[in-house]
């Protein structure tokens, strides 16, 4: 097989990038190492800024959105007692995010991708890709329990946080920036309505938690955990009861509760590598860098990018220009780094450390009051939260 382009990873990276070359014409592949079912059920992201609310709309993949997706103008911040909302509009220019789940967003790339785009191939691990620094590149991957290769000019790791793209660029050509965190998440669906019609962001002695919600039937549920926790030590009461008392439930305000139909514990690290490109190997979204949750920013990271490689492969194309593709990896680091330290700067203002020492949470605790008392701060929060304008391109 042969195609011009070869995304390699049917996430929100690649599908979007999918979607957006076959709007401009441009020829690609798609090839995905698990199943449809699987990667249409992954639970993960919920939050989506404007920018990619217009970015799917532009690809013309925000019909379901437009009807289904939740628009916030604010979250709630809770510690100590007070509860303070963050107002996006008033505090930035009039921006807002949009609640619509990840899985839902995938569902519909994948639905338009194989009703009219290029070939997306589910179970086709990729296993090895060659020829980053030469005329065109080779992919090799299996289908249907064959080796095949797919020659391209150039290959798009879109594979995750353990990809193997990238593990094509020789050591030492790209330099990865990285920090774990002393906690994970412990995620939760329940088939419950949410308590409150906005997220609730919690800070608390006991840990952070957090109150998202994936329709007015379902509720989104996160809790900090120890690493490498047990899922399986978290019955449903006892992660209801921890959540009421994380969350400053009382007698006015308490979450409804119900069935748990999906419990797992996650990680939290940021990540970057520069540059996200060698030859004629690029990397978009997590391949290329993660964000701890708590930001809401990797999905949108990762639509960002795309938006990015999409216009500079149609200038490619269109022109045989590469100075946007060359200037890909500039353009995108700098508003990686800015949300890499937003993420930072909140995962560590809500999370309690194991190690925490009375300095830290003084500071901390002066931290979150300043987000409460100043519009200065709270407005650096809604600003990046909502989203930092989008790189130019044109
Ligand atoms: P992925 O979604 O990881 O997709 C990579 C794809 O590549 C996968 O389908 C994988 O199966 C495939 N693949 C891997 N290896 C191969 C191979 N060798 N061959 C072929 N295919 C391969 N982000 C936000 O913006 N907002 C949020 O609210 C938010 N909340 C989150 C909550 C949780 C609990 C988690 C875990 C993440 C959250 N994120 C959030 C982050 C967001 O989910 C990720 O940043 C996003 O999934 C990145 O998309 P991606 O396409 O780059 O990577
Ligand atoms: C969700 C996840 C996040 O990490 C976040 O900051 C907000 C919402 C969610 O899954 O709904």
């Amino acid at each position: 097989v042969r195609a011009r382009v070869a995304v390699v990873g049917a996430g929100p990276a690649g599908l979007l990038l999918a979607r957006l070359l076959h709007r401009s014409g441009i020829d690609c592949v798609v090839l995905e190492s698990r199943d449809r079912g699987y990667v249409e059920q992954r639970q993960r992201a919920g939050i989506l800024e404007q920018g990619t609310v217009d970015t799917l709309r532009r690809a013309g993949a925000a019909a379901r959105l437009e009807r289904e997706g939740m628009p916030h103008d604010g979250i709630e911040l809770r510690f100590g007692g007070v509860r303070h909302r963050i107002d996006f509009p008033s505090l930035t220019d009039g921006s807002r995010v949009w609640v619509y789940a990840q899985t839902e967003v995938v569902k519909d790339l994948i639905a338009l991708q194989l009703r009219d785009g290029a070939p997306l191939y589910f179970d086709a691990p990729v296993h090895a890709v060659e020829g980053a620094d030469s005329d065109s590149c080779v992919v090799h991957y299996t289908h249907e329990g064959q080796p095949r290769t797919l020659t391209c000019d150039y290959v798009i790791g879109c594979d995750g946080f353990h990809g193997v793209v990238s593990g094509a660029v020789p050591a030492g050509a790209t330099r990865v920036h990285e920090r774990t965190y002393p906690y994970s998440w412990l995620g939760v669906l329940a088939d419950a309505p949410p308590a409150y019609d906005e997220l609730i962001y919690a800070h608390s002695a006991r840990g952070f938690a957090l109150a998202s919600m994936r329709s007015p039937s379902v509720s989104r549920l996160y809790l900090q955990v120890p690493n490498g926790e047990d899922p399986d030590a978290w019955s449903g009461n006892r992660i209801w009861d921890e959540l009421d008392l994380r969350l400053g439930a009382d007698t006015s305000w308490r979450l409804h509760r119900g069935p748990l139909t999906a419990k797992s514990v996650l990680p939290m690290r940021s990540r970057v590598t520069e540059p996200m490109r060698y030859g004629r190997i690029l990397l978009a979204g997590d391949a290329a860098h993660t964000v701890p949750p708590t930001g809401a920013k990797g999905l949108n990271l990762a639509a960002s990018d795309v938006t990015v490689l999409a216009a500079a492969f149609a200038e490619l194309y269109d022109s045989g220009s590469t100075e946007l593709l060359d200037a890909y990896s500039d353009i995108c680091l700098r508003r990686i780094w800015r949300a890499e330290h937003f993420s930072y700067v909140l995962t560590t203002a809500l999370h309690t450390a194991p190690d925490q020492s009375s300095f830290d949470a003084r500071l901390q605790q002066a931290q979150l009051d300043r987000l409460a008392s100043s519009p200065h701060a709270a407005a650096e929060l809604a600003a990046n939260y909502t989203g930092t304008a989008l790189p130019r391109i044109s």
